[in-house]
C-alpha cells in the first residue's frame, strides 16, 4: 500500500513542479493569480472581457472562434451574435483589423498578439499588470504601470477599476561603502472609483487572465480533464489492488 502511494505521488509530482515559474513584476512583488482552467463560467466571462476591452488593439490569432466555442461550451449563435463584431465566419481566427503600420503610428509600439502572452509572461504577471496602472501625467495616456514601466497602453479598465495614485517612498540602499537613495513603491491611493467594487474588479481580471491562460494552450484544457481522470482511475484501481493483496497474503500469515 505504501509503495503504491509513493508511486502515485511520483506520478503527480512533475505537474506541480512544472506549474511554478518565476516572472518578475517590476516595482512590485507579483500578486498570485488564483485561476482555474476547469472554471468554465470564469472562462466565458473572460472571453467577453477580452473581445470588449482588448480586441480593439490586440488579436489572439492562434485561437479560432469555433474552437473557443467548443471548448467553453458556447453555442455558435451566441458567439456570432455577441462575441464577433464583424461579418465573420465561425471558423475565423480572433484577428483584428488594425494594421501594424497604423498601430505603430498611434502607439509607438504595436500592441502584441496576446495568444501566447500567458506563456511568455505567466498568469501572476498578467494579473499584477492589470491591477497596477496608476496616474502619471507625464505619460501619453496619463497612466503608468508598476509591473511594466512606461508601458504604451492606456488603462482600458479605468471605468471598471477607477483611477489610483501610486505613493513611493525613498529608502537608502547601501552598496559597499556607498549609499544611494532609491524610490520604492509604498501603496496605492484611490482617486476616483470605478463601476466595480475592488473584489469584483479582482474577479474580472482573474477571469480575463484565465481566458488568456487558456488561449496560450487550449490543449491544456483537454489535458487537464484527462489528467484528473487518470488520477481518479489510479485511485480507484488502488482499492481492488489492496483487496487482492490482502486476499493473497491471508493464508500466508
Ligand atoms: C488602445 C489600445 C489597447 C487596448 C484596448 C489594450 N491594449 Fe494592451 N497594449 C497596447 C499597446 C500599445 C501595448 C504595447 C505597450 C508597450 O510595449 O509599451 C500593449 C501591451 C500589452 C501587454 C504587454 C505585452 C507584452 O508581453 O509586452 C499586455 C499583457 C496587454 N497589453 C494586455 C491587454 C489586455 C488584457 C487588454 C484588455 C483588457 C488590453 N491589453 C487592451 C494597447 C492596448
Amino acid at each position: 500500500m505504501k509503495k503504491m502511494m509513493i508511486a502515485l505521488l511520483l506520478l503527480t509530482a512533475p505537474a506541480s513542479v512544472l506549474a511554478g515559474g518565476e516572472h518578475s513584476c517590476g516595482k512590485i512583488d507579483c500578486y498570485k493569480a488564483k485561476t482555474g482552467l476547469d472554471d468554465k463560467a470564469s472562462l466565458q466571462r473572460g472571453v467577453k472581457l477580452f473581445v470588449n476591452y482588448c480586441m480593439g488593439c490586440h488579436s489572439a490569432r492562434f485561437m479560432s472562434y469555433q474552437r473557443m466555442a467548443k471548448d467553453l461550451d458556447l453555442s455558435h449563435e451566441m458567439v456570432l451574435q455577441n462575441l464577433m463584431f464583424t461579418d465573420g465566419n465561425i471558423g475565423d481566427y480572433m484577428t483584428i483589423s488594425m494594421t501594424e503600420k497604423d498601430a505603430k503610428k498611434w502607439f509607438g509600439t504595436p500592441p502584441p498578439d496576446l495568444s501566447l502572452v500567458a506563456r511568455s509572461r505567466g498568469t501572476d504577471w498578467l494579473y499584477t499588470y492589470l491591477k497596477t496602472f496608476y496616474i502619471d501625467e507625464k505619460r501619453p495616456f496619463g497612466v503608468n504601470n508598476l509591473t511594466f514601466s512606461d508601458v504604451g497602453m492606456p488603462h482600458v479598465f479605468a471605468g471598471l477599476e477607477g483611477m489610483k495614485k501610486a505613493i513611493f517612498r525613498t529608502v537608502e540602499e547601501k552598496q559597499g561603502s556607498e549609499t544611494s537613495k532609491i524610490s520604492v513603491f509604498d501603496k496605492f491611493e484611490t482617486v476616483s472609483e470605478g463601476s466595480m467594487s475592488p473584489a469584483r474588479y479582482d474577479q474580472a481580471v482573474l477571469d480575463l487572465v484565465n481566458f488568456l491562460d487558456y488561449t496560450g494552450e487550449p490543449a491544456k484544457l483537454v489535458r487537464y480533464g484527462v489528467g484528473v481522470k487518470v488520477v481518479l482511475f489510479l485511485i480507484i484501481l488502488l482499492i481492488p489492488a489492496y483487496l487482492m493483496k490482502k486476499e493473497f497474503w491471508k493464508d500466508i500469515h
